[in-house]
């Protein structure tokens, strides 16, 4: 591994340089075990914890296949599907590799016994399968996370409509918690060149999914002037929507839990701010009862934030705790566009606000390869910047993803993998230079 991280430092490093590398048989990566899915049954959700289900082993490198790629991983983040993968809620991710398994010899490298886990990857390519034409060893890359066979017409349009759809370090394995990757090739994009190594990975998933959900037509659609109302708008998703929605000339009102959140989102230029804490919405009087004076309360306080008017779009996440609301605040023909459940699936909403109002509830899910390209093109070009707020050191993965589910955390949580310190990677200065204010906004907070 000291040798693929020497060519990496070096500058000089050519692409025969790193093809004549040789691998390493084992790597270092976050797991969980799949003899351990049951340690938390009868624990509550809350009190799960990241720390004891997530291990650092050494693992096997995979055998790479057509169409596949290694990549030495020089930074990766937490995401919260590390969170539900480490608490085994709502269900143990080995159900997804052994149904992965089941589709071809190939896939069926993916079942094992231990969960390589991670959606977000930056680093540089060491090895491409047969068929791989457009990247080569020794190219900066980061990855996004969507893994479709494309073998059926229904994905053909759309890939995030593959039947056989899934989120890489997710429902499969050998995902970027780790020091080598297995990835399929059509995940791959330039790593922007502004940015360190941990800046670079940290977007990745959160940002390619505000950006299907909030600003592609198979979202939201958003439009000038719309007002969007964004939950957790400092969180992972909500600070790459804020972002969208300043950009794209929205006026976004963020939710937000405390001042240090609401201090972040005017650090990003907006100005409508709602700190749910403060202000101590109770959506639900009991476990069964929703309180509709409580909707009204946050649609009064909307109002107060734009001269009268109502929210064209909502940008869902929260769920259970939240939907009720969240139908009943957006204005009449205005679209709840909805990507999870934190607080609970079911969801209830008095459907009188829905269809009398003509509102529309759509479901959004990652993005799809074009998506994913569109919202990484808008890093790279500094046009929104990463959203990291700490970075952590591989063996201290169970931490971020501790702090990620006690929602502790800011913005997006990184990771270094091989990077042996933060700063390393910046190839463009001069653009870095530009946005460095925005780049940093999310630190020391
Ligand atoms: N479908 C997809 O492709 C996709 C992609 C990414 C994420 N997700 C899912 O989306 C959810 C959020 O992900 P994330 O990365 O944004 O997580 P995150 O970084 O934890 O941010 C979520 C924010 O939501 C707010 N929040 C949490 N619980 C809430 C509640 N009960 N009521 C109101 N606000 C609440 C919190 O902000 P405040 O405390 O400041 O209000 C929190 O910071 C997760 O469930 C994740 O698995 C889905």
């Amino acid at each position: 591994m000291k040798d693929i991280l020497d060519a990496i430092m070096a500058s000089e490093s050519t692409a025969a340089d790193f093809a004549a590398l040789s691998l390493p048989e084992s790597y270092r990566a976050i797991t969980v075990h799949k003899d351990e899915a049951g340690m938390f049954e009868g624990v509550d959700s809350r009190a799960k914890d990241p720390r004891k289900s997530l291990h650092l082993d050494e693992v096997p490198v995979p055998e790479l296949g057509p169409g596949e790629a290694l990549v030495a991983v020089m930074a990766s983040s937490v995401n919260y599907n590390s969170v539900w993968t480490s608490i085994f809620e709502p269900v143990s991710t080995f159900g997804f590799l052994e149904r992965y398994g089941r589709l071809s010899p190939l896939t069926k490298r993916h079942d094992l016994p231990y969960h390589v886990i991670g959606s977000d990857l930056s680093g540089v390519v060491l090895r491409t399968g047969p068929g791989v034409n457009l990247w080569k060893p020794g190219d900066e890359v980061v990855a996004h996370c969507l893994s479709v066979e494309l073998e059926s017409a229904d994905g053909h349009d759309d890939t995030m409509l593959d039947p056989e759809q899934r989120i890489w370090g997710f429902e499969t394995n050998f995902g970027g918690l780790a020091e080598i990757a297995l990835v399929k090739s059509n995940q791959l994009m330039p790593k922007p060149r502004h940015l360190s190594w941990e800046e670079a990975a940290a977007p990745g998933l959160v940002n390619s999914t505000a950006y299907r959900q909030l600003v592609s037509r198979n979202g939201a659609g958003m439009k000038q002037g719309d007002n969007v109302l964004i939950w957790g708008a400092s969180g992972g998703l909500g600070s790459y929507a804020t972002q969208f929605a300043l950009a794209g000339g929205a006026n976004p009102i963020c939710v937000v839990s405390s001042p240090q959140k609401a201090e972040i989102c005017r650090r990003m230029g907006a100005e409508a701010i709602i700190d749910r804490t403060a202000e101590n919405y109770r959506f639900w009087k009991d476990e069964h009862t929703q309180d509709p004076k409580e909707w009204k309360r946050l649609g009064k306080r909307i109002r107060e934030l734009t001269d009268g008017e109502d929210v064209d779009i909502v940008f869902e996440h929260p769920g259970r705790e939240t939907f009720g609301a969240s139908v009943y605040v957006t204005r009449k023909g205005g679209t709840i566009v909805t990507c999870a459940s934190t607080s609970g699936y079911n969801h209830e909403y008095d459907n009188r606000y829905l269809w009398m109002s003509l509102k529309r509830i759509v479901g959004s899910h990652f993005a799809n390869y074009r998506e994913a390209w569109e919202a990484n093109r808008l890093i790279a070009k500094g046009k929104i910047h990463p959203t990291l707020s700490k970075t952590y050191r591989l063996e201290e993965t169970g931490q971020a993803a501790h702090d990620v589910h006690r929602n502790v955390h800011q913005g997006k949580v990184g990771v270094l993998a091989l990077a042996p310190e933060e700063g390393l990677g910046v190839r463009d200065a001069e653009l870095r230079a530009r946005h460095i204010d925005a780049i940093n906004r999310f630190r020391n907070v």
